[in-house]
């Protein structure tokens, strides 16, 4: 059905407006509010990240109705993850300009990470696959790895973080994007390996 087409788009504005009004009204002051719409908005993307990581993958362990829907869907999937992290990027722009000032130095991981997601949003469509032949899969393949890794590295820090404050996330988020990795490559080189997608 067409209208499942906007589906990831609705649940990517829905989890990001959700993470910015739960800071706005939780946060004592306004660099409070600022620094957990940035946390939230980022935690909000998550799941629509996942859910890209996933698809195919999971379509090739367990093919099915569900399955088989998330991979057709892929395409939104991503361009909703896309949407969500522009909304971490809106945050975390407040964020620094206003309250947090931070060394040009320690943005550029994030920045590539930035670089990646909409050149990944800009080639997502059958034009650019045609034209980028075999380094359209190249390029997605090594951004989605690249943002996997920021999300593992901000977690894993959060994991072993000094403050305990942060350690619930990190130890929740870091093995569960450690978990998307061996799904992946059980479905790579696994059992899943004979069921290929559509
Ligand atoms: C230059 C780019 C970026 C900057 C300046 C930035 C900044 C921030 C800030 C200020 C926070 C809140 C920090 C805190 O809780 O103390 C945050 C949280 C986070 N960011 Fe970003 N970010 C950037 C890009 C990214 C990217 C590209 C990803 C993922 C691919 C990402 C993933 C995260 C995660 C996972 C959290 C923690 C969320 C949680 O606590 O659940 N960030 N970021």
């Amino acid at each position: 059905m067409p209208e499942q087409r906007y589906v990831p788009f609705a649940v990517a504005l829905a989890l990001s407006g959700f993470a910015i009004g739960l800071a706005l009204w939780s946060g004592p002051t306004s660099s409070d509010a600022a620094l957990l719409a940035a946390r939230w908005t980022a935690r909000a993307a998550l799941p629509l990240f996942l859910i890209t990581y996933l698809a195919s993958s999971l379509y090739r362990l367990a093919p099915g109705a569900t399955t088989r829907t998330l991979l057709r869907r892929r395409r939104q999937w991503g361009l909703a993850f896309a949407l969500a992290h522009s909304i971490h990027l809106a945050a975390l722009l407040v964020n620094i300009t206003l309250f947090r000032p931070r060394p040009l130095m320690t943005l550029a991981g994030g920045a590539l990470a930035y670089a990646f997601i909409y050149l990944m949003a800009l080639t997502s469509n059958d034009a650019a696959q045609r034209a980028m032949g075999r380094w359209w899969k190249r390029l997605h393949i090594v951004g989605l790895h690249y943002i996997w890794l920021i999300f593992l590295i901000s977690y894993g820090g959060r994991a072993i973080h000094e403050d305990p404050a942060y350690h619930v996330e990190g130890r929740l988020f870091a093995p569960l994007l450690l978990v998307a990795l061996a799904i992946r490559l059980w479905a790579r080189f696994g059992r899943g390996r004979r069921a290929q997608p559509a």
